[in-house]
């Protein structure tokens, strides 16, 4: 069968959203889009539709692969094949696509995320050379916040309370404040050894920034950690967290545990979610200890198109 290949700046919204619900209709967790829920994905993650692809068989489209792009990074922020037209070569295709036009807009890597249990997807992306770099959770949480971090967290921002009661103490004080995200963004890259996933990294979050909220805690005058969360009807929703490289991983995980904790206090919601925190670190194990459970393991994989 021969597939023609088209951009995605060429296709109508609803053909393309009928196209993504059917690719992702049998997925691991509920994607399904409207047009305005696929248009905010375009915008937030910086979808180029001029750089992404459709595959047809005669006129009827049958999988679409989305490229994302910032500075020099790519990433493939969506990618399906209908489901009766599956294991027929068009995923490869569009995948062989994306990449030649990856390589033609002088990227440097392009990176993914894909559902640890979906082998078809990860056995299509090391073929063509992803290779996996970290493990990455979604968590979820259903069940009344725990008690407060041990130590307390000061009742109002803005005070103090001293921090000289947990394992790997700082022996100081703590105080935690919501500060504007125009603030705490510079700590998602600074506090990060490796950025957060594509949909947490700054530039993600600053499209976000009317509807989510930042904590930052300080010891002294210095920042130690970040929380970046939002409120909807559905419960909470932590965006991201991360402490600063300089302190070691008990305390890293003290003060974010204080920063959940803080915002447990102030936004006590039962349901709770969080996507894409790296596991097998502290950050694993503040969300554990603040209640969460792992639903869902994601593999991020990267292909380096040119080595420095
Ligand atoms: C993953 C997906 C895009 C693959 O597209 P596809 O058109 O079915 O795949 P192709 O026919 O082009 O296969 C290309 C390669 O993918 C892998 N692959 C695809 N289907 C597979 C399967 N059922 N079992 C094992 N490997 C499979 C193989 O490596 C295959 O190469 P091979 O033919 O040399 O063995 C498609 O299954 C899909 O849309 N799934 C639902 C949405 C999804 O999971 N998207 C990925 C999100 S990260």
């Amino acid at each position: 069968m021969e597939y023609g290949i088209g951009r995605v700046s060429g296709i109508d919204m609803d053909s393309l959203v009928e196209l993504f619900n059917d690719a992702y209709s049998d997925y691991y967790v509920d994607v399904q889009v409207n047009p305005a829920r696929l248009r905010g994905l375009i915008e937030r993650e910086d979808i180029q539709v001029d750089n992404s692809f459709v595959a047809y068989e005669g006129q009827l489209p049958v999988g679409v692969v989305f490229l994302g792009v910032r500075g020099k990074r790519g990433y493939i922020c969506g990618m399906g094949v209908r489901t009766s037209r599956q294991r027929r070569g068009v995923g490869e295709l569009l995948m062989r696509r994306a990449l030649s036009e990856s390589r033609r807009l002088g990227l440097s890597s392009v990176q993914l995320e894909v559902v640890a249990a979906n082998r078809r997807a990860i056995a299509l992306y090391s073929k063509l050379g992803f290779v996996p770099v970290r493990d990455l959770g979604l968590w979820e949480r259903n069940t009344p916040p725990p008690a407060q971090a041990s130590g307390s967290v000061p009742a109002d921002h803005g005070t103090r309370t001293r921090r000289d009661d947990v394992t790997a103490p700082l022996q100081t004080e703590v105080r935690v404040g919501a500060v504007r995200m125009a603030g705490v963004l510079p700590l998602v890259d600074a506090f990060n050894e490796i950025r957060p996933c594509w949909q947490n990294e700054a530039q993600s979050l600053v499209k976000m920034s009317d509807r989510l909220v930042g904590y930052v805690s300080h010891v002294d005058s210095a920042a130690t950690a970040y929380v970046v969360f939002g409120d909807s009807a559905g419960g909470l929703y932590v965006a991201d967290f991360a402490a600063a490289p300089r302190l070691v991983s008990a305390q890293r995980q003290s003060m974010c545990e204080i920063l959940l904790s803080a915002v447990d206090r102030d936004v006590p919601r039962m349901s709770a979610k969080a996507f894409n925190i790296p596991l097998q670190g502290y950050q694993e194990a503040v969300l554990r200890a603040r209640g969460f459970d792992l639903t869902l393991a994601q593999q991020e994989m990267v292909l380096c198109l040119k080595w420095r």
